[in-house]
């Protein structure tokens, strides 16, 4: 990190934000996509479940959400009574942006006896007319959990919808959205990368298209990733997901050579998330400060929203009979 420049010139942003998180009684959560200087002094690092846990499960008066907007409101939706800020509240995903409320309103309305399967990178609207959420951990135990009679519209996102289409022999109605950054991995330029690695396994995210995940070895949510980092064979990885992952592994594995898969300039480490990416330690350190910018949701949203995410974390952890499915939020 730069020494900081302009209204914070002088201040020791690292002892600043200790200083705050003790104050406020906060805890900072990071994403694993999070810039490495974030993770190295957030309580706690983990993927889109662990996470809500974690902001479900908190003492803390205060969430300091390290990650996308999405995550920050799903932190609040779980923790109304906890201030939850965001360092950046232009930290958005392009799979929220993909499906807007309406449209998925009307989408919904067309198929009346679809039930919304929903992937929880969408907007807290989009959770309200959802039935089920998933995380790309937990998707897979909450589809199987679904009698095979019901029909299902899957969104935001069709690369993960499709791969669980394929992995489960599941028709499903999907939803056109798309990761930017899973997007923009280039066959031709991981083939070449593995010809130069013959025997590096090569691990990716459901939200890569089928063009990548076809040669993936492991395919799974980023603590998934993690996991299988630590437990395969071999000591080198070619790594399908945003590169500061690779950031966790290093610490936890420092004598195995983690490579990110590239993108079509075949620049390795290419596929930043922008929206991840404008988290910075001086603006968390100004959110600390000023408790802004703050997370807010209207209270009938909230609660509608709410519904569909309480199913998430009930089926993820196998407390929902089958008779508790398929209806519709109120
Ligand atoms: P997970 O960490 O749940 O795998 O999600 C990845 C992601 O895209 C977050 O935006
Ligand atoms: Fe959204 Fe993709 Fe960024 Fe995750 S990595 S926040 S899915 S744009």
């Amino acid at each position: 990190m730069n020494a900081p420049t302009g209204p914070l010139a002088g201040i020791d942003i690292r002892a600043g934000i200790e200083q705050l998180r003790k104050e406020r009684n906060a805890i900072i959560l990071a994403h694993y996509y999070q810039r490495p200087e974030i993770q190295d002094l957030a309580d706690y690092v983990g993927d889109s479940l662990e996470l809500s846990r974690k902001a479900q499960q908190t003492d803390a008066e205060v969430i300091a959400f390290c990650g996308v907007r999405f995550m920050a409101e799903t932190a609040k939706i779980l923790s109304p009574e906890k201030t939850v800020i965001l360092p950046d509240m232009d930290a958005g995903c392009s799979l929220e942006d993909s499906c807007p409320p309406d449209q998925f309103a009307a989408f919904r309305a067309a198929h009346p006896d679809h039930i919304a399967l929903t992937y929880i990178n969408c907007s807290t609207e989009v959770k309200a007319l959802s039935d089920i959420i998933v995380t790309s951990s937990s998707a897979e135990k909450i589809l199987s959990q679904i009698p095979l009679d019901q029909k299902i519209i899957f969104g935001p996102d069709k690369h993960l919808g499709g791969y669980l289409q394929r992995k489960l022999g599941r028709e499903m109605l999907l939803w056109p959205g798309v990761c930017i950054v899973h997007e923009a991995f280039s066959e031709t330029e991981l083939i070449k990368l593995k010809a130069q690695h013959p025997g590096a396994p090569v691990a990716a995210h459901p939200e890569c298209p089928a063009h990548i995940v076809d040669h993936a070895d492991y395919v799974g949510s980023t603590s998934g990733i993690l996991t299988y980092a630590k437990e395969m064979p071999g000591d080198t990885l070619i790594v399908a997901t945003e590169p500061h992952i690779i950031h966790q592994m290093q610490l936890a594995m420092p004598h195995k050579n983690f490579i990110g898969a590239p993108g079509a300039d075949g620049n390795c480490n290419c596929n930043i998330c922008p929206y991840m990416a404008l988290n910075t330690l001086e603006k968390l350190y100004i959110a600390l400060r000023d408790l802004s910018p703050q997370v807010h949701i209207e209270e009938g949203l909230r609660l509608k929203a709410k519904k569909s995410l309480d199913r998430m974390l009930d089926m993820a952890s196998g407390t929902v009979g089958q008779g508790d499915l398929g209806a519709r939020p109120a």
